[in-house]
């Protein structure tokens, strides 16, 4: 029979909330903990999950729980490393929020400390549940699309979560926030890790100028192209920028064109509910609320990683996912400095 398993969440923010409410609701596991420096966002997300939880300021004796079996660590992006490294050390499996690092030293030594401590590493890349995409991901599998060409990939916030929503925006960026999705979904489809296709050149142009002058000193936009070994080329639009009265809080558009068909996703006005008192369109696809209990694709990737452990089988997404999309970023983010193309080495191999 599979085990109960105890889950703590590191970061009780926006997400981390997400992450204890949907542990609370899903057989077979216990939130047992949360972690959170601001005592008052720990007991909240508490709150929100039902009151289960014993809370910690200090993720290290979250850590030291032993009734703790696996993590949630939905720390701000540059802080994912020293909680996943403490982590590995104390034996705990680990879902990680995208991205999983900030850096390849950092992504590379997370990879390294979970499988020296043989505990199990999931990063939350959760497009793959969403699902229009994991129906493209099957059409295109299928074959109805025949050979990718060109997708179109538009990934945006309004300008209230660099500057309002999130206090370390700074320390991250659009494409750490934002392109971390669009490019492992991207990758995912044409199934880079096995080596049937492989991005062999990026060319991103950023600007910085709304977001810096209200004080944030980050991106507004990347524009980024990518070239595929078998000629696809991807366009990814990923923006922090969208005004306040956007109809809602991110917009998501992909269009991808193969030789035989194409597949339109429209994730974010996809018209399923209109309100014309607050948010015009409100979150039907991917953290709805539904009598109680997280009902959502965000919620699925979480609860896979929860099925995995007590299955004792790997979960879709491992370290090396998140290793390449954070070479790709870094990839983006050296385009956009030197105003040229960059080549890429092999993602997973080098
Ligand atoms: N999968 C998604 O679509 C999705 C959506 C939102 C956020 N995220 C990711 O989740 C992570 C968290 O984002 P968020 O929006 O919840 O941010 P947030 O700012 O709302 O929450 C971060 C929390 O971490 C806490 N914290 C900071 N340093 C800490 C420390 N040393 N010890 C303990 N707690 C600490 C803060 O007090 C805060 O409550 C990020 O990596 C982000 O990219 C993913």
């Amino acid at each position: 029979m599979e085990r109960t398993i105890g889950m703590g969440v590191i970061g009780a923010g926006t997400w981390g909330t997400l992450h204890a409410r949907t542990y609370a609701t899903t057989p077979g596991v216990r939130l047992v903990a949360i972690a959170d420096l601001d005592p008052a966002r720990a007991a909240a997300a508490n709150a929100a999950a039902g009151g289960i939880a014993h809370c910690y300021t200090d993720y290290h004796a979250l850590l030291a729980d032993p009734a703790v079996d696996a993590v949630s660590i939905v720390l701000p992006d540059a802080l994912h490393h020293d909680a996943a490294l403490a982590a590995a050390r104390a034996g705990k499996h680990m879902l990680i929020e995208k991205p999983l690092a900030t850096s390849e030293a950092q992504a590379r030594a997370i990879i390294a400390a979970a499988e020296s401590a043989g505990v199990v590493l999931m990063v939350d890349f959760h497009n793959r549940w969403s699902p229009p995409f994991h129906a493209l991901k099957l059409a295109y599998d299928a074959g109805e699309l025949g050979a990718l060409q060109m997708i179109s990939y538009r990934l945006n916030d309004t300008i209230f979560v660099p500057t309002t929503m999130l206090r370390w925006s700074a320390q991250s960026s659009v494409a750490w926030f934002l392109a971390s999705h669009c490019l492992d979904t991207v990758l995912w489809l044409c199934d880079a890790r096995t080596g049937a296709d492989t991005p062999t050149r990026v060319y991103s142009v950023a600007r910085s100028r709304l977001l810096p002058s209200q004080g944030v000193a980050t991106p507004d936009f990347y524009q980024t192209i990518i070239e595929f070994a078998s000629g696809l080329v991807v366009h990814l639009e990923n923006a922090w920028i969208l005004p306040e009265a956007a109809p809602s809080v991110f917009e998501l558009k992909c269009e991808v064109l193969g030789a035989t068909g194409a597949y339109y996703i429209d994730g974010s006005l996809h018209g399923a509910q209109k309100i014309v008192t607050r948010t015009t369109y409100p979150d039907a696809l991917v953290a709805p609320t539904v009598f109680g209990r997280p009902a959502g694709f965000a919620s699925e990737s979480i609860r896979h990683f929860a099925s995995a452990l007590r299955a004792g089988e790997r979960p879709l997404v491992d370290g090396r996912d998140g290793l390449a999309v954070t070479r790709l970023v870094l990839a983006m983010e050296q385009s956009a400095a030197q105003g040229a193309p960059v080549v890429l080495g092999d993602l997973w191999r080098d």
